[in-house]
């Protein structure tokens, strides 16, 4: 019997995604740790479409052709390492489907190599943690389309669905579904630090305690549907097992991170487009790694004084604010999408990225649906602030938030995100910002030249 696809990397994100995709399609897997293949197959596997294989020779030969190996492992170097180790076994028209985290000009290379010996590629993001692996994520690939072909039922069965259909689509070509897996946690990163700068808020302005923060989140997510909201409110009402106490109390305020929120920023700046609230997500982790110097600082400062608030006044603003930054951090990062796209001519269909959003990944909320309306009326909108579906809304929120960041600011609390959330508003839209200055201070100390509103051409002065 020949299997319809190989999987190699058995870590759980590999398991999970391994046994649902056994419910519909026969998988062999493999895995260089060998005793992780065999704890897999005993502890995990009761399907006869999973067959193990322990020599990549016979992991191969044990597919249908043309072969599709997909990849679970960890980005980087080992992603090349099992590349080189399967070429050998190959043959043309075989493809390779990298679904892991790969930054995606490693893509670009893997792909054009790959495509010179003859085999397809594919780059594919995968959203929604453990759970999704195994219960359905939403699946971004992007590369050889032709290949995308032979794969998409293995993928559709795979991903989770809406009433619109499975939460995967073809997304263009090499590393389009790459670049919008890293952006989807851009904007993961931007509303992640959005909810913990309103849980800082709460706790250290309004000094509420978690059980009372997790039904407040609780309650707004009654409308924002959200993912994220949904774990937060969760995460409150949690209790350590061994102390009693909330365990969010007891958990290091210092946060990892593995590289694609950093990558979206970094490529932000190559493609000279901003994303202040999503590299407000990125700068907050690494302000929080520093701790032990926090902690020295914070003795050199007094604390402090608490601006006196009103509780009853404040959740409405804390609210809008939630609603506010997320909504921008969606709009930077498909703004985003749309400088990539015509950079890199992927092609991106914006409606449909909104759409293979709505379920299984981390993003998921019940913002996709107007951003997808907002899409579909205009496809080409240069940034979703300025459509219907969130125009007055957004107004109505922005015009709430000045009294947070006043109070915040009071108690020395940083709302760095909510704030560049406003900030990144009141620029999209300001006819006038003050750039002017600085073209009058470039050229005054580096004879750098400007431009001026009443003539055309390039002009210099002799400032003194
Ligand atoms: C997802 C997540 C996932 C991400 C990790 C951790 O969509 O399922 O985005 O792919 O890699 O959650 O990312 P950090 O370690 O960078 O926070």
């Amino acid at each position: 019997k020949k299997y319809e696809i190989g999987l190699i990397g058995l870590s759980v994100m590999g398991q999970n995604l391994t046994l649902n995709i056994a419910r519909n399609h026969s998988i062999a897997v493999y895995n260089r740790t060998k005793s992780k293949i065999r704890n897999f197959m005993e502890n995990k596997v009761q399907n006869q479409n999973v067959k193990a294989t322990y020599e990549l020779e016979e992991f191969v030969s044990s597919l249908k052709k043309p072969r599709k190996i997909m990849l679970m492992i960890k980005a980087g170097k080992p992603v090349d390492l099992v590349i080189d180790s399967l070429l050998p076994y190959l043959e043309e028209d075989d493809i390779i489907i990298d679904g892991g985290n790969s930054h995606f000009e490693d893509t670009n290379r893997r792909l054009k190599n790959l495509n010179e010996k003859g085999i397809r590629y594919l780059g594919v993001g995968i959203s929604g943690g453990e759970y999704g692996a195994l219960h359905g994520p939403s699946i971004m690939p992007g590369g050889n389309e032709n290949a995308y072909a032979e794969v998409s039922d293995i993928m559709e069965n795979a991903a989770a669905s809406t009433e619109k259909g499975a939460c995967v689509s073809y997304l263009g070509p090499r590393s389009a579904g790459h670049y919008v897996k890293m952006i989807h946690n851009g904007i993961e990163y931007g509303i992640m630090e959005v909810l913990a700068e309103i849980y800082d808020y709460m706790r250290k302005v309004m000094q509420l305690k978690p059980v009372e923060m997790g039904n407040i989140f609780a309650k707004w997510n009654q409308e924002f549907d959200s993912y994220l909201v949904e774990i937060t409110a969760k995460i409150m009402q949690k209790d350590d097992p061994k102390t009693g106490r909330k365990l969010i109390d007891l958990i290091l305020d210092k946060a990892k991170h593995k590289g694609t929120g950093k990558w979206s920023v970094q490529s932000a700046l190559d493609l000279g487009t901003a994303i202040p609230t999503i590299n407000a997500g990125v700068n907050a982790r690494l302000m929080s790694a520093i701790k032990t110097e926090r902690v020295e600082n914070s003795a050199q400062f007094a604390s402090s004084s608490r601006p006196v608030v009103n509780k009853e006044e404040l959740l409405p603003l804390l609210k809008s604010a939630l609603y506010f930054a997320s909504v921008i951090a969606y709009a930077e990062g498909f703004k985003l999408l749309k400088t990539a796209s015509n950079e890199y001519e992927y092609n991106l269909n914006y409606k449909e990225i909104a759409r293979i959003w709505e379920d299984g990944c981390i993003i998921r909320s019940g913002h996709l649906e107007p951003i997808q309306a907002a899409f579909a009326e205009d496809m080409q909108l240069n940034s979703l602030i300025t459509a219907r579906q969130f125009k007055s809304q957004l107004n109505a929120a922005a015009d709430k938030i000045d009294k947070l960041i006043t109070t915040a600011a009071q108690a020395g609390v940083p709302l760095t995100a909510i704030h560049s959330a406003l900030d990144y508003f009141n620029s999209l839209k300001a006819e006038e910002l003050p750039a002017n200055l600085i073209q009058a201070q470039r050229d005054f100390f580096g004879a750098h030249t400007y431009q001026r509103r009443d003539q055309e051409g390039t002009f210099h002065t002799e400032w003194e």
